[in-house]
């Protein structure tokens, strides 16, 4: 089968097309005829090698760790799930990733594409919407109107992150330059702040809940949004948590764990219309589409999540 593989880390030029062994579904597994696949952050942050250390994989590695296709095959002992079924899934991190034509995963990480929803659309949520549903739902008990900002909400994990506040009924302050106003109002947020025009620490003040999807100077000035009690996930650095503490704050790192059943959940919000994947770009199944797709994410400016259209 076909795959993209990287032989070492280094540039995109390392992204090269490859036939590859079809892999075989093992027990409690299913091999899924990848139609789409979607590109996060972390794929080019493995191919540049500042994840060796946590994540030692051999060589040749695929990358990608989002897909959405037809099951075609199930192993022994699987029982939720038939051939023929659409489904989508975030696997686990493996050097097996989702550049290829078919991947193996577990049954249990799975859920069913709704009728109403695309490949590629579902291709767009697993990583990034379960990474914002942990963030929103797993670290605080928070209640509907309850006050949330999320920062980079143009981005994959921002756009489905508002989206999911919504759902749960919070009121969703976020980030964003001044060019993504409107498209993050029609994503139903409440309040944008536009970080080439305004500082959020100047306008915000007594929140519940920070999703911090940038790290840096802009997480040491979350904590004086959070009201006492409060609480900040970081999905990019650990936070400070004796500084936290002294502050009367919660700050915690979270890394997404896969998840089928909360896959269910959006995939029921994508259902009821609630929550509508935005696709950003599509890029072609070839070295050069995953390159250009490679580029366009490394540019900390994409918007909404970036597809490859596989099948
Ligand atoms: N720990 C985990 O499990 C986990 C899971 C998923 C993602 N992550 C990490 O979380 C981060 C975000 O992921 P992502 O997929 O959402 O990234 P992304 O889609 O690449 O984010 C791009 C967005 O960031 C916005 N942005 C850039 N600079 C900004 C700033 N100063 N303030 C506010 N927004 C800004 C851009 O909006 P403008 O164009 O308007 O600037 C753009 O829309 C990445 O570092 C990723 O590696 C971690």
């Amino acid at each position: 089968m076909k795959a993209i593989v990287i032989d070492q880390y280094g540039s995109k030029e390392e992204l090269k097309e490859r036939d590859v062994p079809k892999p075989v579904p093992q027990e409690g597994e299913v091999l899924i005829e990848m139609h789409a696949a979607s590109i996060n952050p972390i794929d080019w942050k493995l191919r540049e090698g500042h994840l060796k250390g946590m994540l030692p994989f051999q060589f040749p590695i695929i990358l990608g760790w989002d897909a959405a296709g037809i099951i075609s095959e199930a192993g022994a002992n699987v029982t939720k799930f038939n051939a023929g079924d659409r489904v989508f899934v975030r696997p686990e991190t493996t050097a097996q990733g989702t550049y290829a034509e078919y991947i193996v995963t577990q049954e249990h990480l799975l859920a069913k594409i709704p009728d109403n929803i695309s490949f590629e659309e579902a291709a767009a949520v697993p990583l990034a919407g379960l990474t914002a549903y942990q963030c929103l739902v797993d670290f605080a008990q928070l209640k509907p109107r309850d006050k949330v900002l999320i920062h980079a909400g143009s981005g994959g994990v921002g756009s489905l992150g508002i989206q999911i506040a919504k759902s749960l009924g919070y009121y969703v302050a976020t980030t964003a330059s001044s060019k993504n106003e409107e498209f993050l109002k029609s994503l139903g947020a409440n309040l944008v702040i536009k970080y080439d025009q305004q500082d959020f620490e100047q306008e915000l003040k007594d929140y519940d809940l920070v999703v911090d999807t940038m790290g840096g100077e802009i997480q040491i000035k979350s904590f004086h949004v959070l009201k006492k009690g409060g609480t900040l996930v970081s999905i990019v650095q650990p936070p400070d948590e004796k500084k936290a503490e002294e502050m009367g704050i919660h700050a915690k790192f979270h890394w997404l764990v896969p998840n089928g059943n909360q896959l269910k959940e959006l995939a029921d919000l994508m259902e009821e219309g609630k929550l509508k994947p935005i696709i950003g770009s599509v890029f072609d199944f070839s070295e050069q589409g995953l390159r250009e797709a490679h580029a366009l994410s490394e540019s900390h400016h994409a918007k909404g999540k970036i597809v490859i259209k596989i099948k």
